[in-house]
């Protein structure tokens, strides 16, 4: 038996970070507090062009690559599930998984753009709500509130998927997910993302919020 590192610091970091922040967002969206929502907001679309990042050039069980299947494998995977027979086993994410994992990741990534240029009528505006005209602003309003009931459904399909594997499978994806380590009989070459590669993703992420955050005063300055 193996000890892998399946999850790196960086995709460690990125997820739970997220969960944190997803709590934070919910919770504000909720009560109101516009400034912190916006606040943390910023924080998930960095996180969000991190993980992009990663999924490019970041450790082996990060790219998207090593969990964007076929059509009939995901078919094959979901037929399979309860057959452990036929159930093949897989290091990073299942095909089913992955595909969720996908969707997770856009429908995060179009609430943090289409926030930007949202406006509640009253008091509150995304900061790119200038730049569009007011029927362009209602439709991302709307998207907004609609997209926000779609990422609720999938973190409750995400968690209850988890759960369906440590009790119905037993199978813990949780502890990889905090230790990065998963116990295996197999050998694969692993690529890990060095850490300062990483630090200058999560700063270029950063970089590209920064200048969405601050676009109406560049397209002033440079006008
Ligand atoms: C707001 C809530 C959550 C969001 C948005 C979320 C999102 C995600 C995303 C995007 C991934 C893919 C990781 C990557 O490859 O970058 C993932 C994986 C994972 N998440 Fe979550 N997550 C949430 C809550 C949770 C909770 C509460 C748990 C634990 C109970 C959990 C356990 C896991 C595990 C174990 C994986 C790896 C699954 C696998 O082995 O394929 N997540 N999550």
């Amino acid at each position: 038996m193996n000890q892998l590192l399946i999850w790196d610091f960086p995709i460690r970091f990125f997820h739970w970070s997220l969960v944190i922040l997803m709590g934070g967002l919910f919770y504000t969206g909720f009560t109101g507090e516009m400034v912190w929502h916006f606040k943390l907001a910023y924080v998930v679309l960095t996180l969000i062009f991190f993980r992009i990042f990663l999924g490019f050039f970041g450790s082996t069980y990060a790219h998207f690559n090593s969990f964007l299947f076929n059509p009939l494998e995901i078919f094959t995977y979901f037929k399979n599930l309860f057959n452990p027979q036929m159930e093949k086993h897989y290091l990073g994410h299942n095909p089913l998984g992955g595909l969720s994992v996908i969707v997770l990741l856009s429908l995060i990534l179009a609430q943090g753009i289409s926030g930007l240029f949202t406006t509640d009528d009253i008091a509150s505006e995304g900061v790119l709500y200038s730049l569009v005209s007011s029927k362009t602003a209602s439709f991302f309003t709307t998207f907004h509130k609609t997209n926000f009931n779609l990422i609720i459904a999938m973190v409750l399909i995400h968690i209850s998927a988890i759960y369906f594997y440590l009790f119905y499978k037993k199978e813990n994806l949780i502890k990889p997910m905090i230790t990065g380590y998963k116990i295996t009989e197999e050998n694969p070459i692993l690529k890990p993302v060095k850490m300062w590669v990483a630090l200058i993703f999560l700063l270029i992420s950063t970089l590209l919020v920064v200048i969405i955050v601050n676009l109406p005063i560049l397209l002033k300055l440079f006008k």
